[in-house]
């Protein structure tokens, strides 16, 4: 396990960015300033050592705490995605400085799709405790949407399982609605009792400080 007394995270960070980030490159009319770079394809012997393509994504991942301890416990590799360019710098330093060979971040915008990714490679995607949006006008900013769930199952192996948490009750609601519009998932709300056998992310040890309730699903592509 990683000793994250020895990396602490960056002082005075903004939660947000402007709104363009959130949007897909192609909706925006201007060039937007500082947005992430698009990719058709990745040469990931500059992000692995083994050279291999990542067989786990985590997408909105933060400062990269959940990805990193669970790369230590796999071999295969682990792309961390994340909208917050200062968030994956700090990322990218701890890779670095703890010598972790099968993770990497990439500063991106999921909204752009997966197209990067080969399709039916990958065997999970995290996307845990997303920003929630409240606001009814914010709600475009969310990446979680149909064409978000296509992106997944595209990239998702069979049997590959796509994981969520959230501990607002409105975005576990948006969540269920949004996957039974898809259709293509099979679904099941996981309780907290129930087995889980991953690191616990930032927001969820924050969670569980203040004893905040949260809510897990687990969707699965079944190929039939
Ligand atoms: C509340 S944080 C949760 C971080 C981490 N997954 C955790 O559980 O602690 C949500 C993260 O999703 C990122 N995010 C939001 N929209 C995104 C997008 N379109 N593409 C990539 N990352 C995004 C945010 O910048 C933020 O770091």
């Amino acid at each position: 396990m990683i000793d994250w007394d020895k990396h602490p995270l960056p002082e005075r960070f903004r939660h947000h960015l402007s709104a363009n980030n959130y949007m897909p490159l192609k909706d925006i009319k201007f060039d937007p300033f500082n947005y992430p770079p698009l990719y058709e394809s990745i040469d990931w012997s500059e992000y692995f050592t083994n050279g291999l393509p990542p067989k786990y994504l985590d997408i909105g991942c933060g400062f990269g705490w959940f990805a990193m301890d669970f790369s230590t416990q796999i071999t295969d590799n682990i792309l961390g995605i994340e909208v917050r360019e200062k968030a994956v710098n700090y990322a990218k330093t701890v890779v670095e400085s703890e010598s972790l060979e099968n993770i990497n971040f990439l500063w991106y915008s999921v909204v752009n799709g997966l197209e990067f990714i080969e399709k039916e490679t990958i065997k999970k995607i995290f996307y845990f405790f997303p920003d929630p949006w409240f606001k009814k006008k914010h709600f475009k900013r969310r990446a979680f949407s149909v064409d978000f769930l296509q992106f997944c199952y595209e990239a998702l192996e069979d049997k590959g399982e796509l994981l969520l948490q959230t501990d607002i009750d409105m975005v576990q609601e948006y969540h269920l609605e949004t996957l039974s519009e898809f259709g293509k998932f099979d679904f099941k709300v996981v309780s907290l009792e129930e087995p889980w056998d991953y690191p616990t992310t930032n927001r969820e040890k924050d969670c569980i400080k203040n004893g905040f309730k949260y809510y897990r699903i687990i969707a699965t592509k079944n190929v039939r």
